[in-house]
């Protein structure tokens, strides 16, 4: 099947061009960014030798000719540029960005103006665990956010036995490549080197999207106070969430019972740490109790099981491939 990717310059597009190169049906037919004119390898030396290919000026009309399937790997706004010339054609569409992840009015209220307004709610949330049966059909999927994946797998089976009327504290880290290849101030190295600190406290655009995919899978709105931070780390995102139980549970038997048939999902006796899942589609969970008070820690590789491999999944269960077709699970440990 042939295989479109918009925005390979960043660091999502790099990662699946890396998942798109070892998989066993998918092959390369078209590579693009803003500008175009360029090889691949010339702007990853690190696909030195190993791929030589064209990239091109994104255009609607070349992805409808050249794919079957296309990522848009490119910021929110970015993407329903493309993908709002899309609907029309047979070209499956994997968005990476949050334009299609939320209603349209929650999605203005935090982001932007929709401007693909008839199609907002049509995007399939690309949660694989739990979205499954909607995303064989969908024709486009709304890839999940890096926190909201790592949060809502680790927080979804215990929503039934949690205190609703509480709120949920969520304490997230990520490392840099969260953020995307475009320096700042905030992921400059003298800024992040040797250094951790809370960014967008209380007011992230993440909370929102955690909130509405909880109240959607469990039918209950939930307070969700959610406190990202930067850590100097190149990848790995770690979660914990804090609530308080109004049932007596044995936290692991529940999540050992919610995930037994999910093979990327693992759930861990010990603290999660993030060097176990770096370089691999796997969400590694751990949760404990002291009385009412519950604690679940996920941990996930933002750029992967946050971004282009939980894409790359959606991608297998549209095209009626294995699920787990090229999904990488050899950490990068040590
Ligand atoms: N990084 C993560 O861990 C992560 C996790 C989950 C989701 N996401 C989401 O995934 C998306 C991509 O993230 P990223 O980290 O890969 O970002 P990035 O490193 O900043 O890369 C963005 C890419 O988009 C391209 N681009 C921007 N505007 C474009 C346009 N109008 N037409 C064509 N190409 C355009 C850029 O190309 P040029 O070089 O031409 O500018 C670049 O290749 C974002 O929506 C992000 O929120 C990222």
């Amino acid at each position: 099947m042939r295989v479109g990717i918009v925005g390979v310059s960043g660091y999502t597009g790099l990662e699946l061009i890396k998942l798109i190169l070892t998989h066993p049906t998918f092959k390369l037919t078209y590579l693009a960014t803003t500008t175009g004119d360029n090889m691949v390898e010339s702007i990853h030396p690190a696909l030195q030798g190993v791929i030589t290919m064209a990239i091109d000026k994104a255009s609607p009309d070349d992805i409808k000719v050249h794919c079957d399937v296309v990522f848009l790997a490119l910021p929110h706004k970015a993407s329903m540029g493309f993908a709002k010339k899309l609907w029309e054609s047979d070209v499956k569409v994997i968005d990476l960005s949050a334009d299609y992840r939320l209603l349209q009015e929650t999605y203005e209220k935090h982001y932007c103006l929709h401007e693909d307004a008839p199609n907002a709610h049509k995007g399939i949330y690309g949660l694989i665990e739990y979205y499954r049966d909607d995303i064989k059909s969908a024709k486009l999927v709304a890839s999940p956010g890096c926190y909201p994946t790592a949060t809502l797998l680790g927080i979804l089976p215990f929503i039934p036995y949690i205190d609703t009327n509480a709120p949920l504290f969520i304490d997230a880290k990520s490392g840099v490549s969260g953020a995307g290849k475009n320096c700042t101030e905030t992921t400059h190295f003298v800024s992040i080197n040797d250094n951790i600190f809370a960014y967008n406290p209380l007011k992230h655009r993440h909370a929102p999207e955690i909130a509405e995919k909880i109240a959607d899978i469990h039918k209950v709105d939930i307070n969700v106070h959610f406190v990202p931070h930067l850590v100097p780390m190149t990848r790995g995102e770690l979660v914990s969430v804090y609530a308080t139980l109004k049932s007596d549970i044995d936290p692991l038997e529940v999540l050992k019972n919610h995930y037994a048939n999910e093979p990327f999902v693992r759930i861990r006796e010990k603290p999660v740490d993030t060097k176990s899942v770096s370089g691999t589609h796997f969400c590694d969970i751990f949760a404990a109790r002291e009385g009412n008070a519950l604690f679940v820690s996920s941990s996930i590789d933002n750029l992967l099981r946050g971004a282009s491999s939980q894409a790359l999944a959606a991608a297998n269960i549209m095209c009626g491939l294995d699920e787990s077709a090229g999904l990488p699970k050899l950490a990068y440990v040590p």
